[in-house]
């Protein structure tokens, strides 16, 4: 996709309405949100603002409220109680008026398979009262833009996951939206159709496009939003920038490697750290240490005493992952049921 890498895109807002019932820096302001499905409680008292212009990240685990959110928001579900408004709108009290300001790329893909690329544009066009000329022209941007072209006349069925994801994103930019929802945009893509999404979605941000992105991960959070709200049981257990976040946590993460399964086994029952994070497929334990050489010292002593060998030992800068196994005591691999796991050590 040449012109994703020559960063070239002519991303235009179109007719972007700057249509608001009230002045304000936010394009999306959430107050108080709750939500039950029955006696299960999924959005707990839920309050964030998002600024015009911006992208901002919704991070969570499976289950942590993501979707349902962005379904409140995107007028799809009520909420029980609390506010929520899209460039002041109200979502329950002016559905039409948010409506006319959002563009939604669900979980997952909402096209339909048997119309062409092309044509799955010009239906929603239709649905969104654009004139024929408007549909026309945009339609043809879009595929030009997501580098559908070659694919513009063939049914929807027949694309891989990168370019359904991509003909998504595009259908929801049709009406050219100032404010778009992204339910987990890059879930399922290989490495280079991600980077690929990012691109384009760093590109609509610039042209002046809200984005609300839901993702479960760090990466994705780190390098795209310029804030980051952590999400877990329906709370939000952290709000910042990605540095604000990392700064939470401490200051260094401190990683052992070890020559064998069987001394990884034994240095998990024998390290003495608060809490740490166990790689299984790296033979490697983590945990965030603010006492620098001295905790190091310590640890390695305990591993000494215990006649465990460490193949290698490094520092680095926190991630967003050890935030979130401060944060929630385990990291977002362990509720995607990876290979990791983590434990707490009663403090010495
Ligand atoms: N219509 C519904 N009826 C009952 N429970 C629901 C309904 N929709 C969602 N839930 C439950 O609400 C919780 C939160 O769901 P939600 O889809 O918002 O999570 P999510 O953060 O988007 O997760 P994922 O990363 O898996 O997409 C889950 O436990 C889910 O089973
Ligand atoms: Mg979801």
């Amino acid at each position: 996709m040449s012109r994703v890498k020559d960063n070239n895109y002519n991303i235009k807002n179109y007719n972007i309405s700057n249509e608001s019932n009230y002045l304000s820096e936010n394009a999306i302001s959430v107050k108080g949100l709750k939500k039950s499905f029955k006696k299960l409680t999924i959005l707990d008292g839920i309050d964030f603002d998002i600024k015009k212009g911006t992208i901002f990240a919704l991070l969570g685990p499976n289950g942590a409220g993501k979707t349902t959110t962005i379904h409140i928001l995107s007028t799809l579900l009520l909420p029980d109680k609390g506010t929520a408004r899209i460039n002041g709108f109200d979502v329950v009290k002016e559905v039409d008026k948010v409506r006319s300001l959002i563009g939604l790329t669900g979980q997952y893909a909402a096209l339909d398979e048997y119309l062409t690329g092309r044509e799955n544009l010009q239906m929603i066009g239709r649905l969104s009262r654009l004139s024929h000329l408007d549909i026309k022209q945009r339609t043809e941007e879009l595929l030009e833009l997501f580098d559908l072209v070659d694919a513009s006349n063939r049914a929807v069925k027949t694309y891989s996951g990168g370019m359904h994801r991509r003909l998504d994103l595009a259908v929801s930019l049709i009406a050219s939206p100032p404010i778009i929802f992204l339910d987990e945009p890059t879930t399922g893509l290989d490495p280079r159709s991600r980077l690929i999404m990012w691109d384009i979605i760093k590109q609509l941000a610039e042209s002046g496009t809200t984005i609300l992105l839901t993702t479960q991960d760090m990466d994705e959070a780190d390098h795209l939003a310029s804030r980051i709200v952590v999400l877990n049981g329906g709370k939000i257990i952290a709000e910042g920038t990605s540095d604000e976040l990392k700064q939470m946590v401490g200051t260094e993460r401190l990683e052992i490697t070890f020559i064998n399964t069987s001394y990884f086994e034994k240095a998990k029952e024998v390290i003495q750290v608060e809490k740490f994070h166990a790689d299984n497929k790296m033979c490697a334990i983590s945990f965030v240490t603010t006492g620098g050489v001295h905790q190091l010292r310590q640890v390695l002593s305990q591993l000494d005493e215990a006649n465990i060998e460490v193949e290698n030992v490094s520092f680095h800068s926190p991630t967003l992952d050890d935030v979130f196994l401060i944060l929630t005591g385990h990291s977002t691999e362990h509720s995607n049921g990876k290979e990791e796991e983590e434990k707490e050590v009663p403090k010495q």
